[in-house]
């Protein structure tokens, strides 16, 4: 009998899950509705994305890893039962490697842990979110050698310089791609008097911002205006835009640049040769690489589909843990019963 491997992806806006032989099986936003009366959750992931906006009053839909901490271990048990059922069958204890943020602190790693061993794992690893990150972009990590990567998500952008399997500097920055959208909003207000929902700032931000105002893209979006109460449709302008979006790209280029500045020398000079992998779906921006290798002067890469770099990392990881004895010290083990 085969054992199952499955990688979770963790994150703030998105959970994807990877199962050994098939590849990715989930790819669902981090939302979870619950009825405020009765505490009980009603839906999770794309269900209860469907339903933000657009729910009766006793039923709320949330968010609930959104600044990359655990804040409600009973909320994800739940998800990570939710997900492991889903693609486990009948009888399989599976082996599980979660990838959670990399600030996460030592009660919620065992919140994690215990919250997928009671979802039915079999055996659980932890990996921090920039080392799946660099092993699913194809990077070496055990190598002698400085490799840097910065993955954009949702509610965090986690920074870290990786030689030799372990990191060297790192951050983690609450500040993501939603910090783009609440900005958006908050603009749109002022600027059009137009008051719209986290839905269409996220469609502005992936169809015309960029993190340079030129060249000019426009796009109709609707809502409501704000003094007549009425529902409208109105043009918008990237160029607009665009200084909603300076605060948050420029804390996150900031945050870069201050990782480098205390990187050892050697392993600065390395990443000089090497470049930096930008990951995650924050990367995706447009104009995003581009920036932050002009502001930092380091070769950036943008890696091939950013939004899925993470949960392919957790799935070779599981996949040479059976290969090699190499085991990266940064992946937490645990299982029932040792
Ligand atoms: N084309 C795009 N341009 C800008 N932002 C994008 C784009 N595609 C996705 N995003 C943003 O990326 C974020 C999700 O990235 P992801 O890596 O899944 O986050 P997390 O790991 O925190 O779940 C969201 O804020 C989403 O709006
Ligand atoms: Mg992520």
């Amino acid at each position: 009998m085969f054992s199952k491997d499955i990688g979770i992806d963790l994150g703030t806006a998105n959970i994807l899950v990877h199962v050994r032989g098939k590849g990715i099986v989930i790819h669902e936003p981090s939302v979870v509705a619950i009825d405020v009366n009765t505490q009980k959750i009603c839906a999770i992931g794309q269900e209860a994305r469907d339903m933000i906006g657009r729910t009766p009053g006793n039923i709320r839909a949330i968010k609930p890893l959104n600044e990359g901490v655990i804040a409600d271990f009973q909320i994800t048990e739940e998800i990570l039962k939710h997900f492991i059922r889903k693609v486990s069958g009948r009888g399989f204890r599976p082996r599980v490697m979660v990838c959670v943020p990399s600030g996460i602190t030592t009660v919620e790693k065992r919140a994690v842990l215990e919250a997928a061993t009671l979802a039915g794992a079999k055996e659980v690893y932890l990996v921090t979110e920039p080392i799946a990150a660099a092993v699913g972009c194809g990077l070496d990590i055990a190598a002698p050698s400085g490799n840097m990567v910065v993955d954009i998500g949702g509610g965090t952008t986690d920074i870290a310089v990786i030689s030799l399997g372990g990191e060297v500097t790192s951050e983690s920055l609450r500040v993501g791609g939603s910090h783009m959208e609440e900005a958006i909003v908050r603009h749109v207000k002022r600027v059009y008097n137009l008051a719209i929902g986290d839905r269409t700032a996220e469609d502005i931000k992936t169809t015309i911002a960029s993190a340079y105002p030129d060249p000019e893209k426009k796009m109709s979006i609707r809502g409501r205006d704000l003094v007549t109460g009425l529902p409208a449709t109105v043009e918008i302008s990237s160029v607009d835009i665009y200084p909603a979006l300076e605060e948050p790209i420029h804390s996150i280029v900031d945050a870069i640049r201050g990782v480098l500045e205390v990187t050892p020398p050697e392993l600065a000079a390395d990443i000089m040769n090497n470049g930096m992998s930008l990951t995650g779906g924050g990367a995706l921006l447009e104009g995003m690489a581009r920036l932050v290798e002009e502001r930092t002067g380091v070769p950036v890469t943008l890696a091939e589909d950013p939004l899925s770099c993470v949960v392919r990392g957790t799935g070779q990881m599981l996949d040479t843990m059976d290969s090699s004895s190499h085991r990266s010290p940064l992946v937490v083990s645990y299982s029932k019963g040792r």
